[in-house]
Order: C-alpha cells, then structure tokens, then sequence
C-alpha cells in the first residue's frame, strides 16, 4: 500500500539533506514501480486535474491525471521538480528562451517522452509543456522544490509564445475544458 505520510516524510528528509532536482528521484521512482498500489490510494481517474497532495514552503506534491489528448502550454515552475508517471503517457517539449527580455519568446529546444514507471528531474529553469498524446487518463505524481501555488511562474501563449504570468486557475480552466471534450468524444 502506498504510505503518503512515509513519502512526505522522506521527500522532507532527503531535502533537507540535497535541495535539488535529484533529491527525491530514487523514492519517486520506487512509488510509480507500483501503479496498482497508487490507484488504491489515489483512486481510478474519471477527470483530468491538478490535485494538491502536499503545500509547504519547502516542497509541494501534485498528483496530475493529464486527460486524454490535451494540451497543457509551454511554463515553468521557477523551482526544481520531479515527474514520476504512474499511468499512460506525456509527451514533453522542453523551451528555451531566445533572448533574455523578460517577455521573451522561446524556441522548442528538445523533447522527452515519458511513460510508465518513468521519472524525470527538471532544474529549476525548465520550460515545457505537456501533451497526453493518448486516448487514456496519463496519471503522474509531481514533486516540487518549493511551494507550486504561491511562487511566481510564467507561461507561454501556445499560438504566440509570448510570456505572461503563469495563473493556475488558467490550467484548472484547460483541464475542464479537456475534460469536456473528452466526456464529447465517450459519448
Ligand atoms: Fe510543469
């Protein structure tokens, strides 16, 4: 069974000691080798949506079940992470900046897919955006370096790319409209 309270407590422990994007990779590895055992905690997804598992300064979890074939636009999280997928698959391009003006646009710079039982250390000046490219639920387990609700972020526009601050009530706002078209698209 799947113990949140022994993975908050050993997120915060390896932290304190290595406050990086590797920090938590080995324990974030060990939970998603056991899909069966998160879906007994988490439970089956019947919606594509951020939850909020764990909020301090220090660290923050998210579980994140990306609806299928949605879109989340190119962001970055201004701390480190960590991305441990559980379920399915996402497909990320990775950003980068072409100049250093503070709305600069950015340019795709690589790609990573990631699939069961896959995690991935992100530095704390990532920029990506994810794709579920599949007709499935694609479920991971997120840690972050820091509080994701209160520190400032950006995000890209996906037709422009120009710069903007990143509002989290903006992804709650694509995830219910993913969720939405997937329900469509069941029916
Ligand atoms: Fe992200």
């Amino acid at each position: 069974m799947f113990d949140i309270d022994k993975f908050i407590q050993e997120c915060d422990s390896r932290i304190e000691k290595k406050n990086n994007h590797k920090a938590v990779i080995d324990i974030l590895s060990k939970a998603v080798e056991n899909p069966t055992d998160l879906f007994r905690y988490f439970g089956e997804p019947t919606q594509g949506g951020i939850q909020k598992i764990y909020q301090s300064d220090k660290f923050s979890i998210l579980n994140v079940i990306w609806t299928p074939n949605m879109t989340i636009m190119p962001h970055n999280h201004n701390m480190w992470a960590a991305i441990g997928v559980y379920s399915g698959r996402e497909d990320n391009i990775f950003w980068r900046k072409l100049d250093n003006r503070e709305h600069g646009k950015i340019e795709a710079a690589g790609a990573k897919s990631l699939e069961k039982h896959d995690t991935v250390p992100l530095g704390s000046d990532i920029i990506h955006s994810v794709i579920n490219p599949t007709n499935k639920f694609t479920c991971a387990l997120h840690v972050y370096g820091g509080d994701f609700f209160e520190t400032p972020k950006s995000e890209w526009d996906t037709e422009t790319l120009e710069e903007a601050e990143y509002k989290v009530e903006h992804s709650h706002k694509i995830f219910r409209e993913a969720n939405k078209r997937a329900e469509l698209d069941l029916k």
